[in-house]
């Protein structure tokens, strides 16, 4: 297969890519646009990119909102007391059945790699069970990571550890935790040390959902980048949410910082499910619930963003397109300067692939898999600007899925 006419992110002209066996074989400068031959691709000046990625979701809760019933105040609590109505009527094929939904949701515009949580806090594990089989059964369709996740904590739920090691033993890829959560601060540090060196011992990767509160108190994160920093698993390690971090005082953040950087950690916002979860316990002013994304990403360290929820008892809206969450996130997070949209699908490309750890398994190099989109846009601030999509989703070289753009006739 050959696509013609593609416009490169951070590079001048046009190009051509040529994909051989699953791989790309050749991208090759154009010194002007070229007529598109049968059997190929026309990227018609738009951008091709590496496929969006999803970091961060919660495939078992997905499409659950309303059942039994909706969450009327829209708090996290009421959240945490439907889920616990609906996990009661959870079953293998209910998981599964709602899992490869949504990853078709995923797939239709354009995200091929996918970091999900499941819940391991069940003495069955029937989530984790039933999401190791989807993993199999949607190769085809996207890259799926597994983190085994405590929601209700390692160290305060009865047999915590044990159900950490047996999810990492059935098949987990990445060993989570949820340590502002845990009882005490010391069950939260303690819960942090464990998985790490769970994670150390098994090579898995490491993504914590760490410090998901307001609370300016909860300060679990300086706690896993110390424990990255000191066993040199930085580039493996992730720390989600940190929302408190929008509520820490600058002073402690300016130190926090130097540590962060330090230890080489990732970052992942959900900025949308943030704004809409944090802040309830404020009147006026009322904080944004949000982790210092721009702060982040400019002081060099990495940051990308993810959905979290789609239609789950803690977020009633979702459709897939993480291409809304980037226009959301930019708002939320001051992030609409010029230079911020120059570059601002490394939020939910680049950044995330690194976060994830998928190394040569991405990106437009040759050699590398032949999975790439073609958007509607010529470039990053056009593809905010306007609203655009992801047109065609390659994976392996061939079509996955292809998008006819909304079609407006003026009769006037
Ligand atoms: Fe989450």
């Amino acid at each position: 297969m050959k696509i013609v006419n593609a416009r490169l992110r951070k590079k001048e002209g046009l190009f051509s890519l040529e994909l051989t066996a699953g791989r790309i074989a050749a991208i090759t400068a154009q010194p002007d646009s070229i007529a598109c031959a049968p059997g190929e691709l026309d990227a018609a000046g738009n951008l091709v990119t590496a496929p969006f990625v999803e970091p961060h979701i919660h495939l078992d809760a997905t499409l659950t909102a309303g059942e039994p019933a909706w969450n009327m105040s829209g708090t996290l609590f009421e959240g945490i007391e439907r889920w616990a109505e609906r996990k009661a009527l959870v079953t293998h094929e209910d998981i599964k059945t709602r899992a490869k939904k949504t990853i078709d949701m995923l797939v239709d515009h354009g995200i091929q790699h996918v970091r999900t949580h499941v819940d391991v806090t069940d003495p069955t594990l029937a989530a984790l069970r039933a999401m190791v089989e989807v993993r199999e059964e949607t190769r085809h369709l996207i890259d799926l990571q597994i983190v085994a996740f405590p929601q209700e904590g390692i160290e305060s739920f009865a047999g915590g550890r044990a159900l950490m090691e047996e999810a990492v033993a059935l098949g987990a890829d990445v060993v989570g935790g949820i340590p502002h959560f845990e009882n005490t601060r010391e069950q939260g540090v303690s819960s942090i040390r464990f998985l790490m060196e769970l994670a150390e011992r098994t090579g898995c990767l490491v993504d914590v959902h760490c410090d998901e509160t307001d609370d300016p108190h909860s300060r679990f994160v300086e706690v896993l980048a110390e424990e990255a920093r000191v066993r040199g698993m930085g580039a493996r390690v992730t720390a989600s949410h940190t929302t408190a971090m929008g509520s820490y005082d600058n002073a402690y953040c300016s130190k926090l910082f130097r540590l962060l950087k330090m230890s080489g950690i990732s970052f992942v916002s959900c900025p949308t499910e943030s704004i809409h979860l944090q802040g309830r316990f404020d009147t006026f002013p009322k904080r944004r619930g949000v982790t210092r994304v721009a702060e982040l990403d400019r002081a060099g360290m990495n940051v990308c963003l993810g959905q979290d929820s789609i239609v789950d008892p803690w977020y009633p809206l979702g459709n897939g397109n993480i291409l809304r969450i980037l226009e959301a996130g930019l708002h939320i997070c001051h992030m609409l300067g010029y230079e911020d949209l120059q570059r601002a699908l490394d939020l939910i490309t680049d950044n995330s692939a690194r976060a994830l750890a998928l190394g040569e398994r991405y990106g437009l190099e040759v050699g590398r898999p032949a999975n790439l989109l073609i958007l509607s846009a010529p470039s990053d601030y056009e593809m905010i600007r306007s609203q655009g999509h992801a047109l065609v989703s390659i994976r392996d070289g061939k079509v996955l899925m292809q998008r006819t753009p909304a079609r407006i006739e003026r009769r006037v």
